[in-house]
């Protein structure tokens, strides 16, 4: 794997060696025995846009693994706020690192970066277009949490129009052969174009709806993502659908036993806080899956 852009650019056989991978890490983790095959090796970390768990557990994976970052606090600090062009930002920042880590609020900034880079490149995220390394760890998540993705019932609930991490997730889950339920209020639904694209490619039935009482009965895995308000020309209509879509502890009363929640995470209210104590919430067990699955596509793309 030269870059990682796109979870397009992935085969099934790419994705389970990054699962597997995963999975020799945590173990690695757990027993202390960790291989520090990144020593003297250098990743830069180029967030334009706010983040959390994206660049924290990208920066703990490469640590771990005995290797050092790079990168800015504040991109206003950066010479691109001179006038550079982000062509010769990564043209410059490629001399001073192994391995370059991007988010850009521009869909395509990162597929431009690896045009320009003769170091492999990592998409953390570009606009409301993909985020493939957030769909790897979610894809580890579910298989670690339900002991397989297969004849799942996964519903993904929220602004599937913006939300990158679903443009990635709805084809990894896809990918594995999940039933996908695509649940949104009416304007935010996930594209078209894409769920036909994924229909056609990996033959699922995809059922789409409006109704999240309708989706939720049938979810083992429900998948929630906030309003993407950043992603909207007018902030009027994000505003007028804030409160859209919330997941809540009458709404459960209709879910299955076992159902397990996740999200991606930040949150905003689409997620009541009572449903934090129940059995069903897992998106905080979610995010510790970020450092192995981000140091087996760091061990894979560095090989
Ligand atoms: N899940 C995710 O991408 O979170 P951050 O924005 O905090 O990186």
């Amino acid at each position: 794997m030269d870059d990682l852009i796109s979870i397009r650019d992935l085969k099934r056989e790419d994705v389970e060696l990054i699962l597997n991978t995963a999975d020799e890490m945590e173990i690695a983790l757990r027993s202390g025995k960790i291989n520090t095959e990144m020593r003297g090796r250098v990743l830069a970390n180029l967030f334009f846009e706010p983040s959390t768990r994206t660049r924290f557990s990208f920066e703990t994976a490469m640590l771990k693994l005995g290797g050092s970052v790079i990168g800015f606090d504040d991109p206003k600090i950066t010479s691109i706020e001179k006038g550079e062009t982000l062509s010769d930002t990564i043209k410059t920042v490629e001399k001073y690192c192994d391995l370059i880590v991007i988010r850009h609020p521009k869909e395509g900034a990162p597929r431009l970066a690896a045009s320009v880079s003769s170091k492999p490149v990592i998409n953390a995220g570009d606009g409301s277009n993909q985020h493939p390394t957030q769909a790897l760890l979610d894809l580890y998540a579910i298989k670690k949490l339900k002991g397989k993705i297969k004849n799942l019932n996964i519903a993904l609930l929220g602004d599937l129009r913006h939300a990158r991490v679903m443009k990635s997730l709805i084809y990894c889950l896809a990918m594995f052969d999940a039933n996908l339920i695509l649940i949104s209020p009416m304007g935010l639904e996930i594209e078209k174009e894409m769920v036909q694209e994924v229909k056609e490619k990996f033959n699922n039935e995809i059922f789409q709806t409006n109704d999240i009482y309708a989706g939720l009965r049938m979810a083992d895995v429900l998948y929630v993502c906030r309003l993407q308000k950043e992603r909207f020309s007018d902030p009027y209509e994000a505003k007028k659908l804030e409160n859209a879509y919330k997941v809540t502890p009458d709404l459960l009363k209709q879910a299955k036993d076992d159902l397990i929640i996740l999200h991606s995470l930040p949150r905003l209210g689409e997620l009541d806080r009572r449903i934090d104590d129940t059995k069903h919430a897992k998106y905080f067990d979610q995010i510790q899956f970020g450092v192995p699955v981000r140091m087996a596509i760091i061990h894979q793309m560095m090989r």
